[in-house]
């Protein structure tokens, strides 16, 4: 297929790309900085180009002798507001709705959508509901054939998680943390782009939803402690009281590419974890964070 992968130049688009080119797809990555998406030049079958994807003109050219699109567009931090701010809005929703329309206007109908686990209009967070609204702003344009993806938080070699969690004790003697007992259940991202790829070519999946979750659950606090241990790094973990992870939350809004928001503290209210259905679609067995993750880690992420 020749598939137009919107928000491919980032973590799992670097992985998603090397699958669908493994797959003999090819694949064309709009990116606003061609520089970000350099690593994917290297793969054969994938092209990149510096676009505007939020013109409605410049996305329908692009979807010219397109068979299928990938939506993975996402940001962390979307501004303050109700139901949430307006980063959020711009790229979880607004982007997302051309996507589907520039689709239903050039014919196009194959939409694969990455949203988060436990979107929700009534979530507590920004991120949430705007992931919510985004999924309904798609099902709302007639005609497409959309698979919708709900990942839990996503580990893997390039990652902004356990790498993180892994150099930060390299450089403190202590990790202060957020919300340490927050609950996730981590998915390694070799298994969030086979589950994808996969499903490109399962017309049982139109119209249908996927949560994709790891084998285990874990607290943040084992989390971080298992980056240290892997990595070599290990250092004491103190659980900040909420006030103290709020305050500092949000003194780090006003540092540019800050890894914590006051936002990403509520996404952390709910359980990230799986609603009770399988891990992974279409009968696939997730890998486990110990098997993979010493390898990169080791590495320095
Ligand atoms: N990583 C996780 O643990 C995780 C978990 C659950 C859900 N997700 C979702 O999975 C998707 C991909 O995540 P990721 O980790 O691969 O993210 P990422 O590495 O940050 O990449 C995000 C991509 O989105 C593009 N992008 C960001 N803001 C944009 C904007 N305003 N307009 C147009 N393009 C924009 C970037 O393209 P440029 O080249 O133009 O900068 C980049 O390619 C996101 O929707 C995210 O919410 C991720």
């Amino acid at each position: 297929m020749n598939i137009l992968m919107i928000g491919g130049s980032g973590f799992i688009g670097r992985h998603l790309a090397q699958t669908l080119a493994e797959r003999g797809h090819s694949v064309t990555v709009p990116t606003r900085r061609r520089e970000r998406a350099r690593h994917l030049l290297v793969l054969p079958t994938v092209s990149v180009v510096e676009d505007d994807v939020h013109d409605p003109r410049r996305l329908q050219k692009l979807m010219a002798d397109q068979q299928a699109v990938i939506n993975l567009v996402g940001i962390l931090r979307g501004g303050n507001g109700t139901p949430y701010g307006a980063g959020f809005s711009r790229a979880h929703v607004e982007l997302p709705r051309k996507i589907a329309l520039a689709m239903q206007t050039t014919g196009l109908r194959r939409l694969l959508h990455i949203s988060a686990l436990r979107a929700a209009a009534t979530a507590p967070s920004g991120y949430l509901r705007s992931k919510a609204a985004g999924e309904a702003a798609i099902a709302a344009v007639r005609g497409l054939d959309v698979t919708v993806f709900r990942p839990s938080v996503i580990f893997g070699a390039g990652d902004a998680f356990l790498t993180l969690f892994a150099r930060l004790q390299r450089c403190l003697p202590i990790v202060p943390l957020a919300c340490a007992e927050a609950q996730f259940q981590p998915v390694w991202v070799g298994d969030v782009a086979a589950s994808m790829a996969d499903s490109l070519q399962r017309d049982e999946t139109f119209g249908k939803s996927y949560e994709l979750c790891g084998p285990e659950v874990y607290t943040l606090r084992q989390l971080v402690a298992q980056a240290g241990v892997l990595s070599g790094h290990r250092r004491p973990i103190v659980g900040l009281p909420h006030a103290v992870a709020y305050l500092q939350a949000w003194a780090m809004e006003f540092v540019p590419g800050a890894p914590l928001s006051r936002d990403n503290l509520r996404s952390m209210q709910l359980a990230n974890i799986s609603s009770g259905g399988p891990a992974l679609p279409f009968g696939r067995q997730p890998m486990a964070l110990e098997t993979v993750a010493p390898g990169y880690l080791k590495r320095g992420g």
